[in-house]
């Protein structure tokens, strides 16, 4: 089964943006932690990151396409700022029924208190935030879990 692993915007800054908050390491780097955690469990693993939300959107239909197949582990949800604004997010997450893992590098509640509400936390099956980057080799194996 496939692990889609979906990156919102600016998550392609990871390692140069704002480290005391996100850490030193590169979006490469995750991509790689994602792969090790990926073959683990013999998951195939589509990592992919785009700063546009329809972008977004897309894959998770085309994730729900591999779940309506059979052929879909889950979705691993880093939906950058969008979480905390995207309707349509919201919306694509609960039209095609994909398992997901809502995630954040940072503690969000530790936070501004505009991070606090997210769209997708009501549609996702967990919610992981504040482990830092771990953080998605922790969602995969909770992913070979369901
Ligand atoms: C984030 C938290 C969001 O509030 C922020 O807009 C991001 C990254 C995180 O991984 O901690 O871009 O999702």
């Amino acid at each position: 089964k496939t692990v889609f692993v979906l990156n919102g915007p600016n998550l392609n800054l990871l390692g140069t943006r704002e480290p005391a908050v996100y850490g030193a390491q590169t979006l490469a780097d995750v991509d790689l932690l994602c792969q090790q955690a990926c073959a683990r469990h013999g998951f195939a693993l589509q990592f992919r990151q785009s700063n546009h939300e329809g972008q977004l959107v897309d894959w998770i239909h085309e994730a729900g396409r591999q779940h309506a197949a059979g052929e879909l582990a889950g979705v691993v949800l880093n939906a950058g700022a969008y979480t905390h604004t995207s309707v349509a997010l919201l919306d694509a997450i609960k039209g095609t029924g994909v398992p997901l893992i809502e995630l954040h590098i940072s503690n969000v509640h530790a936070r501004e208190s505009f991070r606090h509400h997210s769209y997708i936390s009501p549609v996702a099956r967990a919610v992981m935030c504040g482990f830092g980057v771990a953080g998605y080799g922790l969602a995969i194996d909770a992913l070979a879990q369901w």
